[in-house]
């Protein structure tokens, strides 16, 4: 009973969304600019790095918080805090507050990952930050974040639970990240643009 109730508390926290939250406050909402996606890195193109700022702060904590409460009460089921985290990334990309139509997942497995797995994040960064220099693309540098936890938990010997988690957000990322895919194959995905951070 307590593994469901915070199965629901972590996608009811999933399901406050960042961007859609501050966009209420400002009277936008970032589903209908830019990349179309509610997520940080739309939040950053069309509404400066504060509102960003913000969105990632949400998107993170909320992430963070669905799996602390998962790790702290439930009782030391190993299974549970990876279930909550995952709760928490549908409740992004499925909103029950914002219409079902949240953002991308990525803001808040790094949530997941600073509380469950570190070294997992340092990794995800890392790939993030690499291919992003490399290639410029965000959603794709994202996508390849995501994928690079299947490796690092094979090579760590990771419990199944970990794996699975892993397994789950790799293709569930590459999955949220369709339409970035699509773009990307028509050659009309946007690069980032370092001059978005100017704007207040
Ligand atoms: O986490 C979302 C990011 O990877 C891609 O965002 O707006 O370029 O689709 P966007």
């Amino acid at each position: 009973m307590i593994a469901f109730a915070l199965l629901v508390v972590a996608y009811l926290l999933g399901s406050l969304s960042g961007s859609l939250l501050l966009g209420r406050l400002r009277g936008v909402d970032i589903r209908t600019q830019g990349s179309g996606n509610a997520g940080g890195t739309n939040a950053l193109r069309t509404q400066g790095w504060k509102f960003a700022l913000g969105t990632v702060l949400v998107d993170v904590g909320k992430g963070v918080l669905a799996a602390w409460l998962a790790l702290r009460f439930g009782g030391g089921e190993p299974w549970l805090p990876w279930a909550a985290g995952f709760a928490a990334v549908l409740g992004h990309v499925w909103p029950v507050f914002h219409g079902f139509r949240g953002g991308k997942g990525a803001g808040t497995l790094v949530g997941v990952l600073l509380v469950l797995w570190p070294l997992g994040l340092a990794v995800l960064i890392g790939t993030w930050l690499l291919v992003l220099g490399l290639g410029g693309y965000v959603g794709l540098s994202t996508i390849l974040a995501a994928a690079s936890l299947v490796p690092l938990a094979l090579l760590t010997g990771a419990d199944p639970w970990r794996l699975g988690f892993a397994g789950v957000l790799a293709v569930f990322i590459l999955f949220t990240h369709r339409s970035n895919v699509a773009r990307l194959r028509a050659g009309t995905e946007p690069r980032f643009e370092r001059a978005r951070f100017l704007v207040p």
